[in-house]
């Protein structure tokens, strides 16, 4: 059986991740810290496969426990999704951002390059572009300066590891994110937002909820249609699915270069107000929202191109926008009345 760590695979794209490698037939191993989720999360994942994947909390910033949990356990490939992620936090806190988001990735990429496991794959972001000059962004858009230590986390990532595949061989596959949204259809593991959301959706299904008295929309002098931001919200199973085709592609040892990076994406912008409308629509209730102004950081619009994913990992999205919100409005509704 072929054992993947997956770093972080207690938190939202993570435990999602998970549930799609066991049903693939991947043995599992989570590393997670708890510091933005619960070991409920582990038992829910029971729940949807019928298997409890190996876990194991260890805080990746500490290198001796690093080292030894590779001494124990034998992996062929590893999913890194444990990191910061909060964009706001890290301008307040850069170091705690950068101490994490990177030593926990350099200590990873030692012990896979001592021991020889070639395969890895790492959370990045459509954040790394900035404000892109052509849309849809294609992986060839220029890296433009990050708006904050989070971007800069993940642009400094993608560096730290394209060095070390060109110097020692390992195989490695960036996957720049756009907006993850949902739940699993099983509605048993979602995002867990702590405190006030930062993000629109779980931001907007909690003013649903009652929880939040009104969303502030953030701009409508955009230049867009509507005059709102525009977004590439996708799915976060289908996230997860790209995962599985992108660890694969390194196994099978189908990938082009030692390291490669692909946008994960629907390929199609939504406004805010088209989000809202959709929500809308889905739930049948009207949401209380309010314009205010832009928030800063914001760019006008991203959504990916995604052929190069398409194409070269042989997958693609299958949800749609409205399924995503419904999903995330019952994720809502079940921690009511949990
Ligand atoms: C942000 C980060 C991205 C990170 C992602 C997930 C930036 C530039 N990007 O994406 O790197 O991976 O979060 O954590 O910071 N909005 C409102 N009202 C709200 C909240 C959001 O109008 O209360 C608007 C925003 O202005 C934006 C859109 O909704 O236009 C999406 O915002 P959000 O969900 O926060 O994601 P991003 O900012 O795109």
């Amino acid at each position: 059986m072929t054992r993947i760590l997956v770093t972080g695979g207690l938190g939202f794209i993570g435990s999602h991740t998970v549930v799609e490698l066991q049903n693939r037939g991947y043995e599992v191993v989570i590393i997670d810290n708890l510091s933005n989720t619960t070991l409920e999360v582990l038992h829910n994942i029971k729940a949807i496969t019928g298997i409890q994947p190996i876990f194991i909390n260890i805080d990746l910033r500490n290198q001796k426990e690093v080292n030894t949990f590779f001494n124990e356990h034998a992996i062929d490939g590893v999913i890194h999704f444990a990191a910061y992620k909060a964009v706001g936090e890290s301008v307040s806190k850069p170091l705690a951002y950068y101490q994490n988001n990177l030593n926990s990735l350099v200590y990873l990429l030692q012990e896979l390059t001592e021991r020889g496991i070639g395969n890895f794959i790492f959370s990045s972001s459509c954040t790394v572009y900035g404000q892109a000059d052509e849309l849809p962004i294609t992986e060839k858009a220029p890296i433009k300066p990050a708006e904050s230590p989070y971007g800069y986390s993940k642009q400094a990532g993608e560096i730290i590891i394209k060095d070390t595949c060109k110097a020692v061989g390992l195989n490695a596959i960036a996957l720049r994110y756009f907006n993850p949204i949902g739940a699993h259809p099983s509605i048993k593991i979602g995002e867990l937002p702590l405190g006030v959301p930062q993000n629109l959706i779980p931001y907007i299904t909690q003013t649903a909820a009652g929880i939040r008295k009104e969303l502030s929309v953030f701009g409508n002098d955009y230049p867009t249609e509507d005059g709102t931001a525009i977004r590439d919200y996708i799915h976060v199973v289908d996230l997860a699915k790209a995962h599985t085709a992108a660890l694969r592609r390194l196994i099978e040892k189908k990938n082009k270069e030692n390291f490669e990076v692909f946008n994960i994406g629907t390929g199609k912008g939504s406004s805010v107000l088209e989000v809202i409308k959709a929500f809308e629509k889905v739930t049948k209730k009207p949401l209380n929202y309010k314009i205010v102004g832009k928030r800063e950081g914001d760019v006008t619009a991203a959504y990916a191109d995604t052929s190069m994913a398409n194409r070269e990992l042989n997958w693609k999205t299958e949800i749609s926008l409205e399924t995503a919100l419904k999903s995330a409005w019952q994720w809502q509704q079940a921690q009511k009345k949990s």
